[in-house]
């Protein structure tokens, strides 16, 4: 006859099966260690981020200026974007929805994001993203075609460096942030509780380029403006930071703002989140000149929202370094050991 099993034994039994259980769902990822972090700003001081901001540029010239959401200039740049994910062997999907346009055209508006990803476990993704429209008064150089020139060659580099992601990559470009970041948001309404649970990070870029701007990712664990992401984002945070401190590169926090750009629906639904960030409204202060030279008491980028977000409003060197950042923590994720 079997021995029946102690209730204590019983229960460490049913511990150790809850452990492993959340373990498998909470899908949360401590990032590898082992990326090189200034082997990848050196890879990034030789690649053409510049070359897919003129190519914006162009196409928001020949369709009256801007890249809105909705509009042939937003087509065009979701047709270069899909040729270059194309070319570098990836296969992107758009993912349409609607949203209400502003001012005198509130009527519902059809759209896309553009989401393109590798291989890996799906138990454990990273969402990669940053928005690809721009608002009515101007091209979006800086805000935020800087940020999908980052996350273009984050996806090309990885192919070239025959990065095989562990964890699956999603990289994303969002329509209609400028409305009310309806295009991440209705990615992350589209998944399943389950496809939220499997969302181990997301990693936002909006501005990478700004021309008196500074290194900023966000202040994922709050302990610098109090207002920390989900678990998790404490670790997103240090691996960004991490990259700039052994790249000895001057580098900030700056706070999560309700509502200001695509992380909002992540955190909103509890998946960690960080990002880059090089500033757009504010003045730089005196501390900021001495950490990244610029202009004292001027905004960080004279050009946002306007008509002259255009190639002459960036900083060529910043969007090096910013797109490295990013290239460093898509790659500590993908390779990111589980348990
Ligand atoms: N989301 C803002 C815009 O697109 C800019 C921004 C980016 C603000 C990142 C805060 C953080 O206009
Ligand atoms: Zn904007
Ligand atoms: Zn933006």
């Amino acid at each position: 006859m079997m021995k029946r099993p102690g209730t204590a034994a019983a229960a460490a039994i049913l511990l150790a099966i809850s452990l492993v259980l959340s373990g498998c769902t909470a899908s949360r990822l401590n990032p590898a260690g082992d990326v090189d972090p200034r082997a990848v700003l050196e890879d990034f001081k030789g690649r053409g981020m510049v070359g897919h901001l003129e190519a914006l540029q162009r196409i928001a010239d020949d369709n009256g200026g801007n890249r809105v959401a909705g509009t042939k200039g937003y087509e065009e740049s979701g047709r270069y974007v899909e040729e270059q994910l194309r070319a570098a062997g990836y296969t992107p999907v758009r993912q349409t929805f609607t949203f209400r346009g502003d001012g005198k055209n509130r009527k519902q508006v059809e759209t896309f994001n553009i989401l393109a990803e590798t291989g890996g476990s799906a138990d454990h993704t990273v969402v990669v993203g940053g928005h690809l429209d721009s608002v009515e008064d101007g091209p979006g150089i800086n805000d935020n075609g800087s940020g999908v020139a980052a996350i273009l060659e984050t996806a090309k580099w990885m192919k070239e460096k025959g990065i095989t992601p562990v964890n699956r990559v999603v990289f994303a470009f969002w329509g209609a942030e400028e409305n009310d970041l309806d295009g991440s948001r209705h990615y992350v309404n589209e998944l399943s509780k389950a496809g939220k649970e499997q969302t181990a990070a997301y990693l936002n870029v909006d501005m990478a380029a700004s021309p008196n701007g500074v290194r900023s990712f966000h202040d994922g664990d709050g302990s610098d403006f109090g207002d920390a992401g989900p678990k998790g984002s404490d670790g997103i945070e240090a691996v960004f930071e991490r990259y700039f401190k052994e790249n000895s590169l001057p580098a900030e926090t700056t706070p999560f703002v309700d509502g200001d750009s695509d992380y909002d629906p992540f955190l909103r639904a509890g998946i960690p989140g960080g990002g880059l960030f090089t500033g757009e409204v504010k003045k730089k202060t005196q501390a900021q000149v001495q950490a990244y030279g610029g202009t004292a008491g001027k905004v960080l980028d004279s050009c946002y929202h306007k008509a002259c977000d255009t190639t002459s409003n960036i900083n060529a060197d910043l969007l090096k370094d910013m797109s490295g950042a990013m290239a460093y923590a898509t790659a500590s994720y993908a390779l990111a050991p589980r348990g």
